[in-house]
């Protein structure tokens, strides 16, 4: 029997350090719906899924060590030496750590292996899963009591502040707080979140994986909430009250399009109406309406595509065989875009078609062997005993 990752991250583990003290699962997450809209303060319907970086770990004891499995490459970091790496990943870790630092909460050093089955650059948020898991695995490990939303919340300033990436706290949220069959509808305002039993079996989340890794998606990504920034100083000074674009109505941003930059006006008015979106596929939940729910997704992606400007030729090509394909209710990008997965909600007797469709477009249009994950909806972040 080939072992299972978890066995390869424990056996890895105490070869290398002896036994770990704690083993930790921290799962990747889908979004339904509600793309870019988490750093406007508005809402987004994501869930924690059955992929993850399980990560065993214990204190050190002169410096710090970290192994990547799936990458076959280590880290070695003397206490205190915290600076950039060539190989990226350890720069998650190491923000974790000064952000630990900056809560003034010294820690030892740490030896850690990890390994997953998230797959890198996908747009499934390997990277919000190795921070919160990282921090709640020092949380555990060191009895800090930080609560669920204080980890989420501490990933996320991890990547803004050290990695350089001005994510918004989606998909630190999902990891950490997800639970098993449940979609969470997160208000990214107050993060207060309903969680909404999502225990179906006529339909599957199915993911369409590009395997397109685009190096812009970082800067486009800042660039894109930096001119959502614009467009509210430009808003502020019509209404006063305004803090981001959740309070921003379609009328107001037309009063003021002659205001602003025709593209910040385009990337507005997608964050507008991709919130109202998101309101309209939760309240068609609530209603057992999937067919609406599913004209909202696909609306969402042309959104994508053609106002906020994130999406790419192979998400585009995927998105559109789907929307057409007989038993899928929607489909569209997801993530931060630039590459990953389309995201498509997807009857359940037209699976096998589904996929059977999708790996003909994948081979004829892309030219590339299909890669297409059926998803679980999943617990959060936890101990594994
Ligand atoms: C990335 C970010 C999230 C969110 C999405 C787009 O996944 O990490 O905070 O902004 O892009 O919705």
């Amino acid at each position: 029997m080939t072992p299972t990752i978890i066995d390869r991250v424990r056996t890895t583990f105490e070869a290398r350090f002896g036994r770990e003290s704690i083993l930790i699962r921290a799962p990747g997450r889908v979004n339904l719906i509600g793309e870019h809209t988490d750093y406007n303060e508005c809402y987004v319907l994501p869930a924690a899924i059955d992929r993850a970086i399980y990560m065993a770990i214990k204190p050190g004891n002169n410096e710090s060590h970290w192994i990547s499995l799936d990458l076959n490459q280590t880290f070695d970091m003397p206490t205190g030496l915290i600076s950039h790496s060539k190989l990226r990943w350890p720069d998650y870790l190491q923000g974790v750590l000064l952000e630990f630092s900056a809560m003034d909460i010294s820690l030892p050093p740490i030896d850690m292996v990890f390994g997953g089955d998230i797959p890198i650059g996908s747009g499934m948020s390997s990277s919000a899963a190795l921070t919160t898991g990282f921090a709640f695995a020092i949380d555990r490990l060191f009895n800090l009591g930080l609560d669920r939303v204080a980890i989420a919340e501490l990933g996320q300033r991890a990547e803004n502040n050290f990695v350089g990436m001005k994510c918004g706290i989606m998909d630190q949220f999902a990891s950490v707080l997800g639970r098993e069959k449940t979609l969470l509808q997160l208000d990214c305002r107050d993060l207060s979140c309903v969680f909404v039993p999502f225990n179906r079996t006529d339909v599957r989340i199915v993911l369409c994986d590009t395997q397109v890794k685009h190096n812009l998606a970082g800067s486009e990504y800042n660039t894109r909430r930096s001119q959502c920034e614009t467009g509210i100083e430009t808003l502020k000074h019509h209404y006063p009250k305004v803090a981001s674009l959740r309070d921003v109505s379609p009328d107001m941003l037309e009063a003021h399009r002659h205001n602003m930059d025709e593209v910040v006006y385009r990337r507005c008015s997608y964050v507008i109406a991709e919130n109202q979106r998101v309101i309209t596929a939760c309240n068609a939940l609530s209603a057992d309406d999937l067919t609406a729910f599913g004209i909202a997704m696909n609306g969402s992606h042309h959104g994508l595509r053609d106002e906020y400007e994130v999406s790419c030729p192979e998400l585009d090509v995927l998105q559109s065989v789907a929307e057409i394909t007989t038993g899928v209710l929607g489909s569209r990008m997801m993530g931060g875009g630039f590459g990953g997965c389309t995201i498509n909600l997807v009857e359940e007797p037209a699976l096998a078609d589904f996929q059977k469709t999708m790996s003909e477009a994948f081979h004829q249009k892309l030219d590339k062997e299909p890669i297409i994950h059926v998803c679980q909806l999943k617990g959060g972040t936890e101990e594994l005993r």
